[in-house]
């Protein structure tokens, strides 16, 4: 094997400017397709940024970059601060530092397995395991998002707007910096948008949240409003 080759590169530090994800000229090019380009952003800890434009702009693109599971063609990209390769390998170790928790426009769950169960799927605790601080902190989680009533139900007797919440609450428990989500209230009804919304902004705590969405209500409860058109950074609007 080449050692030298395989050596980690030295990460080059932006300036101290406190910035959790950076992106710098980012672009993204499949086949002969530009899906992004000259994507440049700050992504602050704490703050809840929703990401808006027409279908086809390239919100999920962006998304699935930010969560690592996708490559960029251009530019660079910077967690804590430290640069970020494009493969899939700095990817991963990327992933695993931030964490992210994921909420995608329709939750899929271990079907006929309890709420409970489901919550815990990203810490692979069993019952007989759990520690009962980290047991009583993710049941706090659930019963913050309205689920304390149907902890022991099965998800298939779960509303729409519950099955979101919990999936929220999954993405909670997952991840303690970064919870991205994608069109998380496509589905649902007004009714159960506006808690699911209510549930994704509070329950964030020292989180940042990143939400694409098309729903106006959805970017109100957000601290800034990154709108894209045609895989560019349109316009940028600070709450
Ligand atoms: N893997 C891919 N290969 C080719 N084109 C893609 C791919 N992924 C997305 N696109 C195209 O890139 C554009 C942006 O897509 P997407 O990020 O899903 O936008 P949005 O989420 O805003 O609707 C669309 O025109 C889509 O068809
Ligand atoms: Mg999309």
């Amino acid at each position: 094997m080449n050692r030298l080759a395989d050596a980690p590169t030295v990460p080059f530090r932006t300036s101290p400017h406190e910035s959790l994800v950076t992106f710098d000229a980012v672009g993204k090019i499949v086949g002969r397709t530009t899906i992004l380009s000259g994507i440049s952003l700050d992504i602050h800890p704490g703050e809840a940024l929703a990401l808006m434009g027409p279908s086809g702009s390239g919100k999920s693109t962006l998304m699935a970059i930010l969560g690592m599971f996708t490559g960029w063609s251009s530019g660079t990209v910077f967690v804590d601060g430290v640069t970020v390769g494009a493969s899939a390998r700095s990817r991963n170790r990327a992933r695993r530092e931030l964490g992210f928790g994921w909420v995608g426009q329709t939750p899929a769950f271990l079907p006929g397995r309890s709420v409970l169960d489901n919550a815990l799927i990203p810490v692979r605790v069993d019952s007989r395991s759990r520690s009962r601080a980290r047991f009583s902190e993710y049941r706090d989680v659930l019963v913050g998002l309205g689920l304390g009533r149907v902890l022991h139900s099965s998800v298939s007797v779960l509303s729409g707007g519950e099955q979101q919440r919990l999936s929220i609450a999954r993405a909670l428990i997952a991840s303690r910096r970064v919870l991205l989500a994608d069109e998380p209230t496509a589905a649902l009804d007004s009714a159960n948008t506006g808690q699911v919304i209510d549930a994704l902004v509070r329950s964030r705590g020292a989180r940042t949240v990143v939400v694409a969405t098309h729903d106006p209500r959805v970017a109100e409860r957000c601290t800034r409003v990154v709108w894209l058109r045609d895989g560019e950074i349109d316009l940028v609007e600070q709450a």
